[in-house]
């Protein structure tokens, strides 16, 4: 019996707090926002919400900058709002994650301050102390990666903004009290975590210098990251999650290239590390059939062999929207949405793009994120009339374009709109089971197209072929009788039938979804 925990193939939707709902009037989403909206939630049909941190911050980075592990930042709300929240969400069949920042605290936490006041202290070693900067490596935000410290009169490392200083987790103390803030958060009934570039926390004490590059990035420090340390830390991870009933979960963020790098991560099936592993493939893929091929390959590629499962993610916090990297197309986002909800393995969506929501205009003097990363975190619009279901005053953000005609209220009465297709597509996903838990097989097809198939072993079960044209004209693809399950389209004829030519030919910027039996068979 083959066994399908919830999360392998299961649907996460990231809310970015501060944007989601504002239930109190001071313009910034929170914890009650939240649950106010659970129903949309539950009728798009997700498995899972993620909550990027909503945990005490100064705000640094978004609140990855985080100064107290187990409480809520006033400004979200308290515990009893997150209690509240997590019983309506079960209450709803909706899961919890929460984003666990390992690699670093804020410099307002405690920890910090008796680590920079007490060298002699219990937390002394908490963090990276030298003398001088110990090697070459920048921060991932610019700059060095050591800022001088008066209080100690040191250097400390931190891999983010200097308000984020990196946690030694070789010390045994470190590596107690943050998986002591796993169980704090368990114990309240929450599912899992998303955990925070969680392959930075191993790491060798020599910290050696990085080879230099012209361009210095995160990926280059990873590299000298690799350490058995890291996965010592996600195998003891891992035991603790395990040993609380209700397949809790942790999917971990590990920023690199190579889907090969990224599954292990995942460790073997006798000593498993991370129940999924982001792969931003997608996200960082332009519109284009091959590349999305060669994703979508390699991802297959590497986890076969440890029969672990993928996971795809569009859009997030940290990147700008697709349907932005994609021009604006919303065409082109409905695609994405099919194929995002077709693929094998996890789909993450992140709030919004089920109302084709692109990026906001955001001004230097409204921007509040390193990196500039503001625009896709402005405030999602839940009705049509100004002030889009905020409260009082002015949202902490500006709008995304059309907040009128991209919010529940309106697209709810569009049956061919997009948040009807994402709607369709994860009923479909939920009751097709080779949607659901089939294996995925690329498929010839013409340039500038997509197709795979996903199937199960059983034959009683029905096979689905998903064609995708990526290109600005009309495509042929092969065709053989199959059933029109779904459609990219407004009006669901994107896709029209050639039969005499056994052939489909799908539309500009179309995607279909169709039952057995399979249009082509690879050479
Ligand atoms: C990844 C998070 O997604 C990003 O928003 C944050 O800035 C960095 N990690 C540092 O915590």
């Amino acid at each position: 019996m083959v066994c399908h925990p919830w999360w392998r193939g299961g649907v996460f939707y990231q809310i970015y707090p501060r944007s989601f709902c504002d239930s109190n009037g001071d313009g910034i989403g929170d914890l009650e926002g939240v649950r106010s909206r659970l129903d949309h939630l539950a009728w798009l049909g997700v498995d899972a919400l993620w909550l990027s941190p909503v945990f005490p911050s100064p705000g640094a980075d978004g609140g990855y900058d985080v100064s107290h592990y187990c409480d809520i930042d006033p400004v979200f709300g308290d515990i009893a709002a997150f209690d509240r929240l997590v019983a309506a969400a079960h209450a709803r069949g909706l899961r919890v994650l929460l984003d666990w920042v390992p690699n670093h605290t804020s410099v307002q936490h405690p920890w910090f301050h008796s680590s920079r006041r007490d060298p002699d202290g219990p937390h002394a070693n908490w963090y990276w102390w030298a003398d001088k900067p110990l090697n070459n490596w920048s921060s991932a935000f610019g700059g060095p990666a050591w800022t001088y410290d008066e209080a100690r009169g040191q250097y400390y490392l931190h891999l983010f903004t200097a308000a984020q200083p990196d946690l030694n987790w070789n010390e045994p103390g470190v590596q107690d009290a943050m998986f002591d803030t796993l169980r704090f958060w368990l114990d309240r009934g929450v599912d899992g975590f998303r955990a925070d570039v969680v392959h930075l926390v191993g790491r060798d004490p020599a910290l050696k210098d990085v080879a230099p590059r012209a361009e210095p990035g995160l990926n280059d420090l990873v590299n000298s990251y690799r350490d058995p340390r890291t996965h010592e830390v996600l195998r003891k991870v891992r035991g603790l999650l395990d040993s609380y009933p209700g397949e809790r979960m942790m999917i971990g963020e590990v920023s690199l290239e190579e889907s090969a790098d990224v599954v292990t991560y995942l460790g073997t099936s006798e000593d498993p590390e991370l129940h999924l592993a982001f792969d931003f493939s997608l996200l960082e893929a332009p519109w284009d059939a091959e590349v999305w091929r060669a994703c979508i390959a390699g991802a297959e590629i590497a986890h076969a062999p440890v029969e672990t499962s993928p996971t795809w993610v569009l859009s997030s916090h940290d990147a700008s929207r697709h349907r932005t990297r994609y021009g604006g197309s919303e065409a082109a986002a409905r695609v994405a949405a099919v194929l995002l909800l077709t693929l094998r393995g996890a789909a993450f969506l992140y709030a919004g793009e089920e109302l084709g929501l692109q990026d906001a205009t955001v001004g230097r003097e409204r921007s509040r994120a390193p990196l500039g990363r503001d625009p896709s975190r402005a405030p999602i619009p839940w009705t049509i009339e100004e002030p889009h279901g905020w409260t009082g005053s002015q949202s902490w953000l500006p709008w995304p374009p059309d907040p009128g005609c991209h919010n529940p209220q309106a697209l709810r009465r569009e049956r061919g709109g997009i948040l009807w297709l994402y709607r369709r597509l994860l009923e479909l996903r939920r009751t097709t089971p080779a949607l659901a838990h089939g294996d995925l097989e690329l498929l010839d097809s013409p340039p500038g197209t997509l197709a795979y198939r996903r199937s199960l072993p059983r034959a009683t079960e029905t096979a689905v072929t998903v064609v995708a044209n990526f290109a600005s004209t009309h495509r042929l693809v092969p065709y053989d009788g199959a059933v029109l399950l779904e459609s990219s389209a407004p009006d669901r004829r994107g896709a029209l039938v050639q039969p005499s030519t056994r052939q489909l030919l799908l539309a500009p910027f179309t995607a279909a979804v169709m039952r057995e039996p399979m249009p082509h068979r690879p050479g």
